[in-house]
């Protein structure tokens, strides 16, 4: 608590003021004090900054204790209001604390104050420290959230990045030691088989690298995501999840464009792959069924699997990050992710997203710097 406090009182006669505050000393209370009496002078008064606390008189000659509650209540409802009144029916004083009063001490009964105003003091102070500690958690929260945007953000460049540098550098690298190889095979003297047979089984290693290399290029980011679009990479994922699986996944999509934002696209992509490896891991599934459509504003996609079924309790671990993950990432672009499980029956993973208004231009969650809109911009910024 702090060790002087500034008390602002509304009352009238100076000699009850002067009582009231002998009272506080008497007790061991360090204060500074103003007195007001009227209407204009009380709100000045906490104009010029709040008080620790308002001692208030209930009946006075040009104003009442119930307007300056009121006014208290309006410009600062944190800080502790206490009425110290010569008489208050007990009607009026129980409306007083409805309204928001913290108490109130009968004149003539003073040995109340000192108690009322060391309680009152103390749940300020606590609930002072309570507000601190929300914001401070709120403003953790948000700086997480921001983190985790540009984490994910950073992490999809790198692998966009790595994934063309994979494939173009070492994919024409390849090719071009395989048509050398061709070469040199050519002039090998016909009669040295064992040389003949070692060019053979070398063309068969880089031909299998290059596969390799595709692959890996493909894990990273799928071209196929950036090249033809949302819809064509859910198939292609779906292709690729029923190759691995043997899991039967058909893919509706009601969604003809191809060119939607590019974080959208990874976000249901992104979503989407996480679904599929838990339909791998949780679900003993023998069937997914895919749907994606637009619906109103929002872009939806549906991934139904026959299998056990996500219970209630699965959804609500905190400790469940894939779904976190999925979550956030929805959330982020203003949607979200929905799980349904029935019992030995399955689980519907519903993913909503809405269409950004404006989605050709750059907005703020797109950090592709390469993205050809930005380069104009960036050039200006330079210039
Ligand atoms: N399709 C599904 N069918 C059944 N259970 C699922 C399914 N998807 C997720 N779950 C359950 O939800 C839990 C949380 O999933 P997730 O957050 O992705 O974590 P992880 O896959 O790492 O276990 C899983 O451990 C699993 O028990
Ligand atoms: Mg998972």
């Amino acid at each position: 608590m702090k060790t002087e406090i500034h008390i602002l009182m509304l009352e009238d006669s100076e000699m009850d003021a002067e009582l009231v505050m002998h009272t506080l000393r008497k007790g061991g209370v360090v204060f500074s004090s103003e007195r007001v009496e009227t209407r204009p002078a009380f709100t000045r008064a906490l104009e010029r900054g709040p008080p620790d606390l308002i001692l208030s008189d209930y009946s006075l000659p040009s104003f009442d204790g119930y307007a300056a509650l009121a006014i208290a209540q309006e410009k600062c409802p944190d800080i502790p209001f206490i009425f110290v009144t010569g008489t208050l029916g007990e009607e009026v004083a129980i409306e007083t604390l409805k309204k928001g009063a913290t108490d109130y001490v009968l004149k003539h009964r003073l040995s109340r104050l000192l108690p009322s105003v060391q309680r009152a003091l103390r749940e300020a102070e606590e609930r002072a420290a309570r507000r601190r500690a929300q914001e401070q958690l709120r403003q953790s929260h948000e700086q997480l959230r921001a983190l985790s945007v540009y984490l994910q953000h950073v992490r999809e460049e790198e692998r966009t990045r790595i994934a063309r540098e994979v494939h173009d550098e070492l994919g024409q690298a390849l090719t071009g030691l395989k048509l050398q190889l061709t070469w040199l095979c050519g002039r090998l003297p016909a009669k040295s088989k064992s040389l003949h047979e070692s060019t053979k089984t070398m063309t068969e290693r880089i031909d299998e690298t290059i596969q390799t290399v595709r692959r890996i290029a493909t894990e990273l980011r799928p071209g196929v995501l950036d090249s033809a679009g949302l819809p064509a990479a859910l198939e292609w994922q779906a292709l690729q999840f029923e190759r691995q699986t043997g899991i039967h996944c058909p893919v509706q999509s009601a969604v003809r464009e191809t060119m939607l934002a590019q974080e959208l696209n990874t976000a249901f992509f992104r979503i989407f792959q996480e679904t599929l490896t838990n339909v791998i891991r949780h679900a003993h599934a023998t069937k997914v069924d895919v749907r994606f459509a637009q619906m109103g504003q929002f872009l939806v996609l549906e991934v139904k699997d026959n299998g056990r079924g996500i219970s209630e309790a699965e959804m609500n671990n905190t400790k469940s990050i894939g779904l976190l993950g999925m979550r956030e990432r929805a959330a982020l672009l203003g949607g979200e992710v929905r799980l349904r499980g029935e019992p030995g029956r399955g689980t519907t993973v519903t993913v909503r997203i809405p269409r950004p208004q404006k989605e050709a231009g750059p907005n703020k969650l797109n950090f592709h710097e390469n993205s050809p809109d930005r380069r104009p911009r960036r050039r200006a910024a330079r210039a």
